[in-house]
């Protein structure tokens, strides 16, 4: 969600606080800050509502220093503002906060009633006032005794000028990860912004604090127990952070997707028995034969392909399925199960309402298998095995390419347990060859951009839109109309088709357009029959499916019909995609969203 930034060392933090915080800006972007020490030992704070690259432009140029925190924020506590754009300071100390402190107004409450002046309207601003106010010498212990005094989640970096050249940075539920240099160190919420200077890396875990001084760093527990942790190495080249010469990351990552559903088989197929394995899942088939129900949880995009998941573990496994958002799941006391596998999805791997989840699971003792993209976050550590996705970073802000990769390893999922089941060994190869094909078929689909390019120019025009698709169709719909309301802001509403003469059919009338999901399935003259009833009253349909009816069809290769919906999807992304170009939106950077929501 927001982004953090630190760096320590002989160089001027400035302009690699300022650069890193860019490429964390797909978490945030409602203002940003800066504050470092400067050489003479004062400190210097520029923060400003807007884009970093704003509050980079006014810098001036003697605004340098060798320590320093910088910031991206998503507005939780208090509107986006000068001042309540993070850094926060109080008199030496400033400090950028992930997450959300819980007890801020009892603190709040009492820092004014000791005369303290507080000038935003955030929950982190307590922060800095703990720390300054500590009679501790080390600055470590300082933030180690505000801490103490915190109920919420955090991800902070601290620095101080009465201890320059040193970094305190600390972690409970928002991701801490420290760069180690030659002779410079630095600290990220996302390895997103370290990728530049260096590929050794430390993750922090909750509970865990480090200090970072140029020539090196120490991890401790918040209660003064030092911890000992191995560097790893980020596997990741730097260009997967770039564009690479497309105008946005959402349509770079729309064409990278051959490639990622490439790596999320590679390995995974197995051609004697016609399965998949599946390293992480850690469930040996007496187990896997025990499961009773699966129940998929995730938010967004990351629900509704859980939502296709379900369907092919149902089809494919006949094991009864459903997804759920996480959001909603642990609010309502839910019933859990030991003969439930409980699937959490999440791209981020951070979501907070995923993460709370799996936690209430496991407290349950519920058994959570995580479907996560980014390896060694919050929700994959916290689930019990899981399957990575290896779809590479996500920068956008709408899921495209995890999205996809969701569905496949689902699909892998779906055959491992089925083959465990009932599938026979000639529908397990069927599926295996199917998916196979998914990333020719994938290409394929990406060479008609320009056609939905102009279907969606075209698109554009009107204010709202209905998705309609029937059971296998259905995610998809839902999926297809999510990204069009994430980029373009035109308002779209799904259904399933089945659904539409009950209520919706009413909507329809030459402005509102229907854009409908048409396998070439068991179902397809059941579909046809509804897009007729739309037509009949003089709505426009655009299919997505097997046959060119008619010119306001977009045709997608067959393959197998429980596969058919991880390609059906492809064209709305791209219809979306264009549609929000065309509007003239900021596509990567959507208004109100953030890439990851870390908080309640
Ligand atoms: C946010 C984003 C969505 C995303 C969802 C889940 O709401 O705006 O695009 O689908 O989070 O994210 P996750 O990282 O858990 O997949």
């Amino acid at each position: 969600m927001c982004g953090i930034v630190a760096y320590t060392g002989p160089r001027d933090a400035v302009p690699i606080l300022t650069e890193g915080l860019a490429r964390l800006e797909y978490r945030g972007y409602d203002s940003a800050g800066i504050a470092v020490i400067g050489r003479s030992g004062d400190l210097r704070v520029r923060k400003a509502e807007g884009r970093v690259a704003e509050m980079a432009a006014g810098l001036p140029a003697r605004f340098k220093g060798g320590a320093g925190v910088g910031h991206t924020r998503w507005a939780t506590h208090g509107e986006p503002s000068d001042a309540n754009a993070h850094p926060h300071v109080a008199g030496t100390v400033a400090v950028v906060h992930n997450g959300i402190i819980e007890n801020a107004d009892e603190l709040r409450a009492k820092l004014v009633a000791d005369g303290i002046e507080l000038t935003s309207e955030t929950d982190s601003e307590v922060l800095p006032h703990l720390i300054a106010r500590s009679g501790a010498t080390e600055l470590e212990d300082a933030v180690r005794e505000a801490l103490s005094q915190i109920v919420g989640t955090y991800g902070i970096a601290v620095v101080d000028t009465r201890h320059p050249g040193v970094l305190v940075v600390a972690r409970n539920g928002s991701p801490v990860v420290l760069g180690i240099g030659e002779k410079e160190m630095f600290a990220a919420s996302d390895v997103a912004a370290l990728v530049r200077y260096t590929r050794q890396v430390v993750h922090l875990d909750d509970g865990e604090l480090a200090t970072l001084r140029p020539d090196g760093f120490r991890t401790s527990t918040l209660d003064a127990r030092a911890t000992s942790k191995e560097p790893s190495v980020i596997e990741t080249e730097e260009a997967a952070y770039d564009a690479e010469g497309y105008t946005h990351f959402m349509r770079k990552e729309i064409h990278e997707q051959p490639a990622a559903v490439e790596r999320a088989l590679r390995g995974r197929l197995d051609a004697r028995f016609h399965t998949a394995h599946l390293g992480g899942l850690d469930l040996d088939p007496r187990e896997a034969r025990a499961i009773r129900r699966v129940k998929i949880l995730g938010c967004g995009s990351a629900y509704y392909a859980g939502q296709m998941g379900a369907q092919l573990i149902e089809e494919l496994a006949r094991i009864p399925a459903d997804a759920e958002p996480a959001s909603e799941f642990r609010y309502r006391n839910p019933v859990v199960e030991a003969d439930t596998l409980y699937v959490a999805v999440s791209q981020s791997g951070e979501t907070y309402d995923t993460l709370a989840a799996v936690q209430e699971l496991r407290r349950k003792g519920g058994r959570v298998l995580g479907v996560v993209n980014a390896v060694g976050s919050a929700i994959a550590r916290e689930c019990d095995g899981g399957v990575y996705l290896h779809a590479g970073p996500e920068i956008a802000v709408a899921s495209t390419k995890a999205y996809t990769s969701t569905a496949v390893v689902f699909a892998l999922l779906a055959l491992h347990l089925g083959r465990i089941h009932d599938l026979s060994p000639a529908d397990g190869r069927r599926i295996a060859e199917g998916l196979r094909a998914l990333p020719a078929q994938i290409e394929e689909i990406l060479r008609q951009e320009d056609r939905i390019a102009s279907l969606a120019g075209d698109l554009a025009k009107y204010r709202s839109m209905l998705f309609v698709g029937r059971v296998r169709g259905w995610p998809v719909a839902r999926e297809g109309a999510q990204k069009l309301k994430e980029v373009s802001y035109v308002h779209a509403e799904a259904y399933p088709a089945s659904e539409l003469k009950h209520g919706p059919l009413a909507l329809v009338s030459p402005e509102l357009p229907t854009v409908a999901i048409v396998p070439d399935d068991e179902l397809v003259d059941k579909n046809r029959s509804t897009l007729g009833e739309i037509r009949a009253r003089q709505g426009r349909v655009v299919t997505i499916g097997h046959r060119a009816t008619d010119e306001d069809a977009v045709v997608v290769p067959k393959n197998e019909p429980e596969l058919d919906p991880i390609l059906l999807t492809i064209p709305l992304q791209l219809l979306a995609y264009h549609a929000a170009v065309a509007l003239g939106h900021d596509v990567d950077k959507p208004r109100n969203l953030a890439k990851s929501v870390t908080v309640d």
